[in-house]
């Protein structure tokens, strides 16, 4: 069963209470992100569908507060959206139509129920998504006002604060609240003398405001809004957005009105649904083939890659003497192939940097670099900040993101977006086989561009790259094999991934995957380079899988393959088909179509995911979320 966006009750007198105990019972949903509503529906009922649909954002506790006619209710929780639920039932609040609501994932203070969101003072509610750096100063201040704290967190100052500017009109408290903050924000806040409207902020976090019939929104996200409306305006840095039924007004950070663009989301409710998978990881890993294709092919003319609908002309490939590619997480091992393509065929340096460590090494960067940062949210802190030092030392920057309007794309110099879709899972796994299909591109394009290639060679790999996409189909038939395989995982404390060259970046990737939603320990380790030290951890009880692809390494895999097996390693070999590998190196052993060596990473990662979410679901894992975890990692 999943839960039917579109089946919210319209109809404000429906009991909202069973309707959103019945969902979440069934659907197990969990909420995150920030959202507000105003119209004639019921806004419990939406607040807990969009945050239902931004449960990627952090789960570790959740609230609302409700306008209702005896002013600002909130009720908050510990925990997942069933536990909020309870609390709602026994509290019971009056009907409301227009409210706020938030998810967290935890950052100043534990995740408890005092700590949870919303923050409400007599005069306002408010909830936060971000970091706010100057809390500690702001809270002394206000402490001396006379004001009291009941949490550790930096959003109650927010709220404080926000109290402390109030006269009447939340348009200037805002804005003048903006001066006093620092660090990143999007607030939406309920003033208790303001009906009907619900006002948001943002500076450095996501916020979209969104239009309906007779109704609007605030939100982090697009998904959250889209079951209502597909009209929507990204705020600015800095912008205030005032929404009252099928109304909003946007005003600049000095508190004009301005202008806004009204933008249309073209993805589509189902999907932001489970589409009748157990869980949108396991959906997402199916709809590889279709993401690639829908990435790839609007950037093929004549054969060969172009970047011209992007805004990059194909001047744009050359003169760059280095390429320092910054990323996070599995965006940075989507990075780690890409190093290899592009040094292996455009013949041109290039770095490959964890985003929080890049900005800290004082990295050499000039007008001749390219700063290739990729992200699937577009958001991450840490590459967001990575992206502003690279313009600040002058050199170019290109975004590989998923979420068009998103902080990263909207301040690189260039844009490539990966047409994935909503990728709802915590654990990525559609977002990086579309940054690899990029990152083939745009090794192809800096090769010709530098000479290495020619046109027809170009075009060769470019009919390959659409070959290795039909190849991750027949990965995804591996599926039972692999879920009957990993039943041996079922226990299992440690693991290790083995490969050389591009096996190693991908086992990286899979190593990842599979200790995120699993909680295996696990590592990934270059083959060549375990018998310095860490093959002491090889046992019987630590199986291993290698990753043996690569012809051109093969020999020297096999060896390393033969070190863990002769130490009692269960060892689960992924190679190519028609690889002559002697069967006493491996317990098991499972084909990938034989494609050139260059692309065995497309077909190679559906493999390593498949076993990653079999052995999580195994476990009895919350697969699509993973705990301590978030999607989007908007703090530094
Ligand atoms: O949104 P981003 O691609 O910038 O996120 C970076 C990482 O947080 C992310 O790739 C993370 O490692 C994955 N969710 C893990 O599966």
């Amino acid at each position: 069963m999943f839960f039917k966006y579109l089946s919210v009750p319209a109809r404000p007198d429906e009991d909202f209470f069973t309707y959103i105990f019945c969902r979440a019972e069934k659907d197990r949903f969990i909420m995150c992100g920030i959202v507000g509503y105003t119209g004639s529906r019921q806004a419990a009922s939406v607040l807990f569908d969009a945050l239902s649909s931004l449960e990627y954002r952090g789960y570790d506790s959740a609230g609302i507060s409700l306008f209702t006619d005896a002013g600002i209710a909130t009720i908050k929780s510990q925990g997942r959206l069933q536990n909020l639920v309870e609390k709602m039932q026994q509290a019971q609040p009056a009907a409301a139509s227009c409210g706020i609501g938030h998810t967290r994932w935890a950052t100043h203070g534990e995740p408890s129920d005092l700590n949870a969101h919303p923050h409400a003072t007599e005069k306002l509610s408010l909830v936060h998504n971000g970091i706010i750096e100057n809390y500690q100063q702001l809270r002394q201040k206000l402490t001396m006002q006379g004001y009291t704290f009941l949490s550790r967190t930096d959003t109650e100052v927010a709220a404080k604060l926000l109290d402390s500017l109030y006269e009447g009109d939340p348009i200037a408290a805002i804005c003048k609240a903006q001066t006093l903050l620092e660090g990143s924000f999007a607030f939406a806040i309920l003033f208790a003398d303001q009906p009907q409207t619900v006002y948001a902020v943002r500076r450095g976090s996501p916020l979209i405001a969104a239009m309906g019939k007779q109704e609007s929104f605030v939100a982090s996200d697009v998904p959250a809004i889209l079951p209502y409306t597909r009209d929507y305006i990204l705020l600015e840095e800095g912008q205030v957005a005032a929404v009252s039924p099928g109304n909003v007004e946007i005003y600049n950070a000095e508190g004009e009105p301005v202008a806004f663009e009204l933008h249309t989301a073209t993805w589509s409710v189902e999907q932001a649904q489970k589409g009748g998978y157990d869980y949108f990881m396991r959906k997402e890993i199916c709809e590889q083939p279709e993401a690639l294709l829908h990435t790839i092919h609007p950037r093929i003319a004549d054969g060969l890659p172009s970047f011209e609908q992007d805004g990059i002309p194909d001047a744009f490939w050359k003169g760059f003497n280095r390429i320092s590619i910054v990323a996070c997480g599995t965006a940075m091992h989507a990075g780690m192939v890409g190093r290899i393509l592009i040094e292996r065929l455009a013949r041109i340096p290039v770095e490959c940097d964890i985003a929080s460590e890049f900005r800290y090494r004082n990295p050499i960067l000039t007008k001749d670099t390219l700063v290739l940062l990729i992200s699937q949210s577009g958001e991450t802190a840490d590459t967001l900040a990575a992206l502003r030092l690279a313009r600040q030392c002058g050199a170019t920057t290109l975004a590989v993101v998923n979420v068009t309007g998103s902080s990263i794309a909207r301040e690189a110099d260039y844009v490539i977006h990966t047409y994935a879709g909503p990728e709802i899972a915590v654990a990525s796994t559609k977002a990086y086989s579309v940054q690899l299909s990029v990152m083939y591109m745009v090794a192809f394009k800096l090769a010709v561009a530098s000479g290495q290639l020619t046109a027809d060679q170009c075009r060769t790999l470019t009919a390959s790259l659409l070959q290795a996409v039909d190849a991750t189909k027949q990965a995804l038939a591996l599926d039972a094999e692999i879920e009957g395989y990993v039943k041996r995982y079922k226990t299992l404390k440690d693991l290790f991934f083995l490969g050389r060259g591009l096996d190693y970046a991908l086992s990286m990737e899979g190593s990842l995957k599979l200790k995120e939603i699993s909680y295996i320990h696990c590592e990934a380790y270059a083959a060549g380079e375990l018998k310095h030290g860490t093959i002491s951890l090889i046992t019987e009880n630590v199986p291993v899988v290698a990753v043996a692809t690569q012809q051109a390494l093969l020999a020297k895999t096999v060896s390393n393959i033969k070190e863990v097996r002769s130490r009692g390693a269960d060892v689960l070999l992924i190679c190519k088909e028609g690889f002559d590998i002697d069967p006493e190196v491996y317990g098991k052993r499972l084909e990938l179509p034989a494609l050139d060596d260059l692309f065995m990473p497309l077909p190679g990662v559906v493999v390593l995911q498949l076993i990653a979410y079999h052995t999580a679901v195994l476990r009895g894992c919350d697969v699509d979320k993973p705990r301590n975890l978030a999607k989007s990692v908007t703090v530094e």
